[in-house]
């Protein structure tokens, strides 16, 4: 298994298990496959809508097997109908009730964006959104920090954040960020980001790490295959006799970021894990450097208004 440390010496697994899209009625047994064939790390958000089921299943682990609760690493994240300061920790503890824990090791901020308090699902016009000055980051920040001293989470970071977003709050706070959690993958490798998080000490976790199985409208242009499918991949995987999947997963590792890759199936959830027996080698890194083509599949654009209260999410 192999670690990253937070400043204070916690660990976290490089490989943890995301959550995003795990239907509902396997996203519990994924977990529990998970966790017995040696994750130690899952990757939660209260939008996925599944963070209930999640509980039951690491309740039912805790109580038949010889796993702690302090051998495993969780995260969730806050969404962006909770920006407001008086809504932070309500719906954190939301988050605590429905995993049935007691605190987490990590909780982000999902989005840069801000919803009315308490709005459900998604915005249906400008009027649902609250502009980043009526819900200043840096207040929703402020109050993970206070989440943070009242010991209900061990870690705060972020996640979709801009360096600009992070230099921002970090003028702004005496507490930075420990994480900032993006979609990196070889189509979207984002170095600049990697230099900046290094040089400050805030890791980074790869989502979306094995692309997507969809194609950007630029991927369908430029006839691209998936990640899954690009003969470079699949040429490096052959070499060293893993999966597509695999060298994607240990992509992320060899650059030092975490990653989150999303199964509900219980050989590709052991698949994914065994992706750090074996090591890419430097001409396969630089190799892979060559698909860097900037193909967002998250692109931001469903949290752009016509107002102008959000544009260009990611102020690239
Ligand atoms: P499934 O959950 O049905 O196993 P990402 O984390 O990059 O968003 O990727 C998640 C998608 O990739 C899901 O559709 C998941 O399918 C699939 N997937 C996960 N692991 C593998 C693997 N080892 N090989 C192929 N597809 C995988």
């Amino acid at each position: 298994m192999s670690y990253l440390k937070f400043n204070n010496g916690d660990r976290i697994s490089q490989v943890g298990l995301g959550t995003w899209k795990s239907e509902e009625n396997k996203v519990g047994e994924a977990v529990k496959h998970a966790l017995k064939t040696g994750y130690t790390h899952i990757d939660c958000a209260a939008i996925y809508g599944n963070e209930a089921e999640i509980g039951e299943a690491l309740t039912d682990i805790f109580k038949n097997s010889d796993i702690k609760r302090d051998d495993i690493f969780i995260t969730s994240k806050l969404w962006n109908n909770a920006h407001r300061k008086e809504d932070v920790i309500p719906a954190l503890k939301q988050t605590l009730s429905d995993l049935q824990l007691d605190y987490l090791d990590l909780y982000l901020m999902h989005w840069p964006v801000a919803f009315k308090s308490g709005l459900y699902g998604f915005p249906e016009s400008n009027d649902d959104f609250l502009s980043l000055d009526e819900v200043p980051l840096i207040e929703t920040w402020e109050a993970m920090v206070e989440a943070k001293n009242q010991g209900l989470v061990k870690h705060i970071g972020v996640s979709n954040f801009s360096i600009k977003k992070l230099e921002d709050l970090m003028n702004k706070s005496d507490t930075a960020p420990e994480m900032n959690q993006i979609e990196l993958h070889p189509y979207l490798q984002q170095e600049e980001m990697l230099n900046f998080c290094n040089k400050h000490q805030i890791l980074i976790t790869a989502y979306s790490p094995l692309g997507s199985q969809d194609r950007t409208p630029e991927m369908k242009a430029n006839d691209e295959p998936t990640l899954l499918d690009n003969q470079m991949v699949n040429t490096i995987a052959e070499k060293h006799k893993v999966t597509a999947a695999q060298v994607l997963i240990n992509f992320h590792v060899s650059r030092g970021c975490i990653t989150i890759p999303k199964s509900v199936t219980p050989s590709r959830i052991e698949q994914n894990l065994s992706s750090l027996e074996f090591q890419l080698e430097q001409s396969d890194l630089n190799q892979l450097k060559e698909l860097d083509k900037h193909y967002r599949y998250v692109n931001g654009k469903f949290f752009e208004t016509s107002d102008g209260k959000y544009h260009n999410i990611y102020d690239e």
